[in-house]
């Protein structure tokens, strides 16, 4: 592929809806981390989506809209409780799975009969839905395998070349996916976990499980491919009393031969030495985050061999952080 791609300012979002309408491919910035949009109702555009990405043709893609009446045309059967949960959280980051109409292409959903969709707590994109007057498919902004891109550089780094436009909306706020819920289940069924919090729903709607996924078994269509992975090795290490005593050994450890980045809240004590780099990405969960991502992508440009995360709670957003921590390491110290 070696397309011309147009990089838009926020400014130029009419060119941007406009290449939507001709079946083209945008990548625009959400309060999650950038999508790779096309008309959703258009078959051959959301094919073309895949084949930008290099995304397997069976991870179905979350449909973008700016109304409640494009949830109506798009859905049928729509529970109650998903109403409660789209009048309290959108637009924001959840995705609701429900019963597709038949308007939905089988390529959106990868031939299932639910379709995922969410209405993005961001102007840029909701301009981009309105301006187009198309309902947006979209999956994350990068080449499938990499970590999804929380700012435009990183989806010029993947896409340059492969997609019509970029629009440059600089960082995120969130810098993780969506929270993504099956509302088809007797029993709604949180599949990724995100921003939006078991409680946070439990709160509007009652008891809700969280899936917990095997790769035989897997929660979603997209959770049994290996995601979220820079090319280093993660080793995590998990909140506990001695993580910081984990840490220093498992420098020690793998010091000899190896280039190692370690990302932790606070410094972490340990001998200087060049090929050891520690970053510190942030105090609060929501800092970690936001830089967890980008982290990975410059250890993949540093040539890193090893990044020694530091883990965090496993409470409100760190169920989300330490998900995707966890997807990506090989190694999960307790
Ligand atoms: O925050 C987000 O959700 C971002 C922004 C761009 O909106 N999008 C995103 O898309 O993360 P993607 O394609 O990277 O992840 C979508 C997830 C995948 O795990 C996919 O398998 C699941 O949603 N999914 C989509 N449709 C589904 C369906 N009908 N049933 C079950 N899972 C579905
Ligand atoms: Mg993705």
């Amino acid at each position: 592929m070696n397309k011309k791609t147009l990089l838009l300012n926020p400014s130029q979002i009419d060119i941007a809806a406009d290449i939507i309408k001709r079946g083209g491919l945008v990548a625009f910035p959400t309060e999650t981390v950038y999508g790779l949009g096309a008309d959703a109702l258009n078959d051959d555009a959301v094919r073309s989506i895949f084949k930008a990405k290099k995304r397997p043709m069976d991870n179905p893609l979350i449909v973008h809209i700016s109304s409640i009446e494009q949830l109506n045309l798009l859905a049928e059967k729509i529970p109650k409780k998903a109403k409660k949960l789209a009048e309290r959280f959108w637009p924001g980051p959840l995705t609701m799975i429900l019963k597709k109409k038949s308007i939905v292409p089988l390529s959106v959903t990868a031939g299932l009969d639910s379709v995922a969709i969410r209405m993005p707590k961001n102007d840029i994109a909701l301009a981009l839905i309105e301006k187009s007057g198309r309902p947006i498919a979209a999956p994350s902004a990068n080449l499938s395998g990499r970590p999804s891109p929380t700012n435009h550089s990183h989806v010029i780094d993947d896409l340059s070349g492969r997609i019509d436009a970029i629009i440059l909306g600089g960082s995120v706020d969130i810098g993780l996916e969506s929270t993504v819920i099956d509302m088809t289940r007797s029993i709604p069924t949180i599949l990724r976990p995100g921003k939006i919090t078991p409680r946070m729903i439990q709160n509007q709607i009652g008891f809700v499980s969280l899936f917990k996924g095997t790769s035989s078994k897997p929660a979603s269509p997209g959770m049994k491919y290996r995601h979220y992975s820079p090319k280093a090795k993660v080793i995590l290490v998990k909140y506990s009393k001695h993580q910081k005593q984990k840490i220093s050994e498992l420098i020690a450890d793998y010091q000899k031969g190896n280039k190692i980045l370690v990302l932790s809240r606070e410094k972490i004590p340990s001998d200087s030495a060049p090929n050891i780099k520690n970053v510190v990405i942030g105090s609060t969960i929501a800092e970690m985050s936001n830089a967890i991502f980008k982290e990975f992508r410059e250890a993949d440009k540093e040539g890193d061999d090893i990044i020694i995360v530091e883990g965090t709670k496993e409470t409100g957003l760190g169920i989300a952080l330490m998900n995707r921590l966890g997807k990506a390491a090989s190694i999960i110290v307790k």
